[in-house]
């Protein structure tokens, strides 16, 4: 039988060994969470930057050379052109980049997707959403 203060549950060596192992632990396991969010957060802001889509930034230059082929082009009409596109033209596929067509296939692939989305009974895609869909794609597609 072992002396009491080596074996002993109470012991106070066992005490300030237990407390040793449990701050040292706690320490340890909080710097392990620490890693582990830094990577969660590294990982994520990564995937986040890759994943989302291709932003467009819309200046006063993309309006004055827009304003060529629809005169009078706003900032705000290619901003709601994006989004009507966004909203009716992503509906059956993802989102098409702008410059992988020329203005010539766009005013062709646009009334086509109206009537697929007519025939499939999916979202409308009216003359005018047809307007501002064009105006955003044929402009930046042209930059
Ligand atoms: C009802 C479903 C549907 C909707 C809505 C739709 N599309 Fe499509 N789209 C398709 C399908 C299906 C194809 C596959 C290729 C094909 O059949 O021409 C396609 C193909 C395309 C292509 C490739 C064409 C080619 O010749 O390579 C482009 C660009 C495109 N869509 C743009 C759009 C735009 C812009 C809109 C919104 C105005 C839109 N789509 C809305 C179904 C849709």
């Amino acid at each position: 039988m072992l002396p009491g203060y080596i074996s002993g549950q109470h012991s106070v060596f066992n005490k300030i060994v237990s407390l040793y192992t449990y701050f040292c632990c706690e320490q340890l396991i909080n710097n392990y969470k620490y890693i582990l969010v830094k990577k969660i957060a590294v990982i994520l802001s990564v995937l986040f930057v890759a994943c989302s889509p291709k932003t467009f930034k819309f200046t006063e230059a993309d309006a004055t050379r827009g304003a060529n082929k629809f005169p009078g082009l706003t900032v705000e009409e290619l901003k709601r052109g994006k989004a009507v596109h966004d909203e009716k033209c992503t509906v059956c596929h993802g989102a098409k980049r702008p410059s992988d067509y020329t203005e010539e296939q766009w005013r062709k692939i646009v009334p086509a997707m109206a009537t697929k989305a007519q025939e499939s009974g999916t979202k409308p895609i009216t003359g005018t959403d047809q307007d501002m869909i064009l105006k955003y794609v044929i402009t930046m597609g042209a930059k």
